[in-house]
């Protein structure tokens, strides 16, 4: 297979780890790459946040050695204000590509006139990313959708115009705005699309398995995949693309004994990333995950998302499974 390049980066693979708000931490992209990240990406960030010196905003650029080649993903509606967050991040953020979020579904975010609803100032977008291409030092990158609805698919018209921009690579989650994060993703809408770029195509939508990701690459000519709902608690998931990219078997499917070790490992890099009361939090919403599909842990997965409070509780229910299992 060929290297793929986004700008100069060199990317060592085809899956890429998506954006997800309150998920991709620097914590989960550090467990998630040993298994085969090739490139991946913070969760989106405020420009005004940045601007406005936010404390939660500004953690959310820490990246790591083992983090990289990493894309930091920023959304904003104001040329001025993008170009002021991109001069600051450049100076105090260690990363490799400057992703632009054009595809964020979320009232709050479209309201304001960033995200999505960009796809609907076609014109504007063009002004906008031209300067953010212009004041980025780093490869520009940029996640879009098909459209806003089913009437106004504009994804063939967005990707050539961005592409004239000086993007780097395009992501197209093949859904539209009015779907959200449901409904099947059409990668018929954007059949052979990478082939008439000439730049890297990454798709994502709805990449739970191998076979959908093989798939929607054949379709799409992506030379790329996102994984992102898909890698909760199923990291292997990444390897298991990998392998099928290569002609490789896919691995057997993860023990219960190693799904809860890298459990384990993921939530104690949480705890030291974030603190333990912020950390249990969000754990309570991943760590679950880890035991889908595994027949009679759905007590234990309830008892998670719910009960714990405090590391003791998760590591003693975690370290319970290990305990039964190795018996
Ligand atoms: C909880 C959640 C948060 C997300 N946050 C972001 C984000 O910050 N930026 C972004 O570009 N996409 C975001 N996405 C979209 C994903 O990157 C991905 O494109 C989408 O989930 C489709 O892929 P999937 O169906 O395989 O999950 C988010 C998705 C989810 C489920």
């Amino acid at each position: 297979m060929t290297m793929i390049k986004i700008g100069d980066i060199e990317l060592k693979g085809r899956v890429v780890l998506g954006p997800m708000a309150g998920v991709t931490t620097l914590a989960y992209r550090d467990f998630m790459k040993p298994f085969g990240v090739a490139l991946s990406y913070s969760e989106m960030i405020s420009d005004c946040g940045i601007d406005y010196k936010n404390r939660k905003t500004y953690s959310y650029l820490a990246t790591s050695n083992v983090d990289r080649p990493v894309g930091l993903q920023l959304f904003g509606f104001d040329k001025e204000k993008t170009v002021k967050a991109i001069k600051i991040i450049e100076e105090k953020a260690d990363y490799d590509i400057l992703d632009i979020n054009l595809g964020c579904p979320v009232f709050k975010v479209v309201k304001t006139g960033a995200g999505s609803s960009w796809l609907s100032r076609p014109a504007e977008l063009e002004d906008y990313m031209k300067a953010v291409v212009a004041a980025s030092s780093k490869p520009v990158t940029a996640k879009i959708r098909l459209g806003k609805d089913s009437n106004s698919i504009n994804v063939w018209e967005i990707a050539k115009m961005l592409e004239g921009c000086g993007i780097k690579m395009l992501t197209v989650h093949a859904r539209t705005v009015a779907q959200g994060y449901s409904g099947v993703p059409d990668f018929e809408a954007i059949r052979d699309l990478g082939k008439s770029l000439s730049i890297p195509l990454c798709i994502s939508g709805d990449i739970f398995t191998a076979d959908a990701a093989i798939k929607a690459m054949e379709i799409t000519g992506a030379e790329l995949v996102m994984v992102a709902r898909g890698g909760l608690g199923n990291p292997t998931l990444i390897t298991n693309i990998n392998n099928r990219l290569e002609g490789k078997e896919e691995l057997p499917a993860p023990t219960i004994i190693e799904q809860t070790e890298w459990a384990l490992k993921f939530s104690e890099a949480l705890i030291a990333e974030k603190g333990e009361r912020v950390a249990i939090m969000e754990l309570r919403g991943l760590i679950p995950h880890f035991f889908n599909g595994f027949p009679g842990y759905k007590k234990i997965r309830a008892e998670i998302s719910v009960n714990i409070k405090t590391k003791e509780d998760l590591f003693r229910i975690l370290n319970g499974i290990l305990n039964r299992n190795r018996l």
